[in-house]
């Protein structure tokens, strides 16, 4: 944790989440609640809630929760210290500067000089691209059809040809060898000093995603070898964990990525109004761009170039992509070379109308299957058959199966009968049964575990409803009857606050600083109670709840208790009783 818990508060309570949310949602007092189109996706009835007194919000349909802090980290995609800083100014609260080990300090502050000076070397080169020297560069942007509205956006610049002027220029900003050398921009040679790496270039600052520029890639003007230039990785450049363009996509509200190769694909596609395009820079991709990629959106385009490598690089994506359960689709270009070529020649639109008919992943691999094999021969067929099944046992939803089972059989003219059995008889080798672990969607599958959650959820929701409650059944309750670490954390703080008579569940959720634990801390507070009529129904629900949640903590218990030991009897008896008496209980809720 970065922040103190009380400060954390402070920032939160001076937050009215109805107020935040409405600046970026339009919601409708409904009761108590206020309701809005979610924002997390698509809908056309409003099922997003946002609760004043909770001061949390809930969407209906798609599962996201939390409170104002949460709110800020998915809208706006910031990590939780960056939502709380914005938060902070918001009401006028002033955080305290993050305490730092003396090392991290100091790399710290080299980091922080590095970033200064590739921003004034991206301020310097801008400039010569606006100056008479980079007229040549400027003519070559425009002429490759860009706006000067796109050139601003991506910042783009100019390098004449000088032996050392952003060197000189950088030194004369006051920037030490030691910042200049960690910049990862100058070579040192014996005769010349210091010397510039990029001579005569067209200038391509990369940013991260707080818009702070960390590289640069600088392509030759014409013909001439490398055709691109990057800067090295060093101390704020990390190739394998940014990509190129994401600091706009990231807030493009799209609800797709597109991923391209090139720097001029993402500025066309960028200025073409598909401002969710990123680029790997030529480098495959890696895992550390997955990861990046998952945190901002489910679905993932792929827009590699229309040849060799862009196919194995597509097929490379896909599995990458796939094994952390993001949706893949790829966009076909052809006649095209690349997503620049594409727009300048067929336009927006048609690029539009490949998107929607982008090809799912999976037939995308089968029909590139299709091209390693000789379907004309027996033995070909026999062999891309395995082929196709082996890809088939790789999905985990029999239905999913089935149905790309169908489509594929029905495309290649093969007996849904014969593969079916195919599929059989690879499985009883064990081909295909690596199990993924899937990223938590809002809605989950219903297993045996997510019913005793749900009521586990029921329970905190209703206790954090009508706290006077806790008086009746508190006693038969602990923390430690709830099975997950993250509900045990919960359920601990609710029960405190209600002892204190300080109930508060929105502080709950910003004790935790993810978004997947806030959205889950978030749901356990919201989940949907079924409007019981009378009170002994109610009295009825909430003992079954109560029933179901220590019948399971107890067997839990059970089965964590050590087959010999001589307690486990004792302890039996005692929890039957404990079970008998909640039977027994009379509740007496008030109306
Ligand atoms: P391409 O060779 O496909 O170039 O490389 P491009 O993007 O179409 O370039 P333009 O349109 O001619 O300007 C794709 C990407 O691979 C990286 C760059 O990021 C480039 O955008 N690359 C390519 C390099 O880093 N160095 C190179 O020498 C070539
Ligand atoms: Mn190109």
């Amino acid at each position: 944790m970065y922040y103190p818990d009380n400060l954390v508060e402070e920032v939160r309570a001076r937050n009215d989440i109805v107020e935040v949310i409405s600046s970026y949602v339009r919601l409708q007092k409904k009761g108590s609640n206020h309701f809005g189109l979610c924002p997390f996706h698509n809908e056309k009835t409003a099922s997003f809630s946002v609760s004043q007194p909770k001061q949390m919000y809930h969407c209906f349909g798609c599962g996201k929760s939390g409170n104002v802090i949460t709110f800020i980290m998915e809208y706006e995609n910031y990590t939780f210290p960056e939502a709380l800083k914005l938060l902070a100014d918001r009401a006028g609260v002033s955080l305290p500067e993050i305490e730092y080990s003396k090392e991290e300090k100091e790399r710290d502050s080299l980091k922080t000089r590095v970033l200064e000076a590739y921003r004034e070397a991206g301020v310097y080169y801008y400039r010569v691209l606006r100056s008479d020297a980079g007229k040549r560069a400027y003519d070559y942007f425009k002429d490759r059809g860009l706006s000067d509205e796109t050139i601003n956006k991506f910042g783009l610049g100019f390098a004449v040809t000088g032996r050392n002027l952003l060197y000189n220029h950088l030194r004369s900003k006051g920037f030490d060898d030691r910042v200049l050398n960690e910049m990862r921009i100058f070579r040192m040679s014996e005769r010349d000093g210091m010397t510039d790496i990029f001579w005569n270039r067209a200038i391509f600052p990369i940013m991260n995603v707080s818009n702070k520029i960390i590289a640069f890639g600088g392509r030759v003007m014409g013909q001439g070898e490398p055709k691109y230039l990057n800067s090295p990785e060093s101390i704020v450049f990390d190739k394998g964990r940014n990509l190129y363009g994401l600091n706009h996509a990231r807030i493009s509200r799209k609800n797709n990525i597109i991923v391209c190769e090139g720097y001029m694909d993402v500025i066309a596609l960028h200025q073409a109004g598909f401002n969710q395009a990123v680029g790997s820079l030529g480098t495959a991709l890696t895992s550390g761009h997955v990861n990046l990629l998952k945190r901002y959106t489910d679905n993932v385009l792929l827009c590699y170039d229309n040849d060799g490598a862009g196919t194995k690089a597509n097929l490379r994506a896909i599995q990458m992509l796939r094994d952390v359960g993001l949706s893949v689709k790829v966009i076909n270009m052809s006649p095209h070379k690349d997503p620049d070529e594409f727009l300048s020649n067929l336009g927006a639109e048609e690029f539009e109308t490949r998107i929607k008919n982008a090809e799912n992943a999976f037939y995308y691999e089968v029909r590139m299957l299709e091209g390693d094999h000789d379907l004309n021969d027996p033995d070909g067929r026999t062999r891309f058959a395995n082929e196709v099944a082996k890809k088939l046992l790789k999905f985990e939803d029999p239905i999913e199966r089935d149905n790309y089972l169908e489509a594929i059989c029905v495309k290649y003219h093969i007996k849904t009968e014969n593969m079916s059995k195919l599929l059989a008889k690879l499985a009883a080798r064990g081909e295909g049964i690596e199990v993924y672990e899937r990223p938590r969607s809002g809605i989950h599958s219903s297993s045996p575990e997510d019913g005793i959650k749900k009521t586990q959820k029921l329970l905190l929701t209703w206790l954090c409803d009508d706290p006077g409650i806790y008086r009746l059944i508190g006693k038969y309750l602990t923390a430690d009857d709830f099975t997950e670490e993250i509900y045990r954390k919960a359920a601990a703080m609710l029960f405190d606050q209600i002892e204190k008579d300080e109930i508060n569940p929105a502080r709950i959720v910003s004790c935790f600083t993810s978004e997947e634990e806030q959205n889950e801390i978030g749901s356990l507070f919201n989940t949907k109670l079924e409007m019981l009529e009378t009170r002994q129904d109610r009295e009825k629900a909430l003992k079954d709840l109560l029933l179901k949640v220590k019948t399971y903590s107890f067997d839990m218990q059970r089965n964590n208790n050590e087959q010999t030991d001589l307690n486990t009897l004792d302890q039996a008896i005692k929890n039957k009783k404990i079970l008998q008496e909640i039977q027994a209980l009379k509740l007496e809720l008030s109306e």
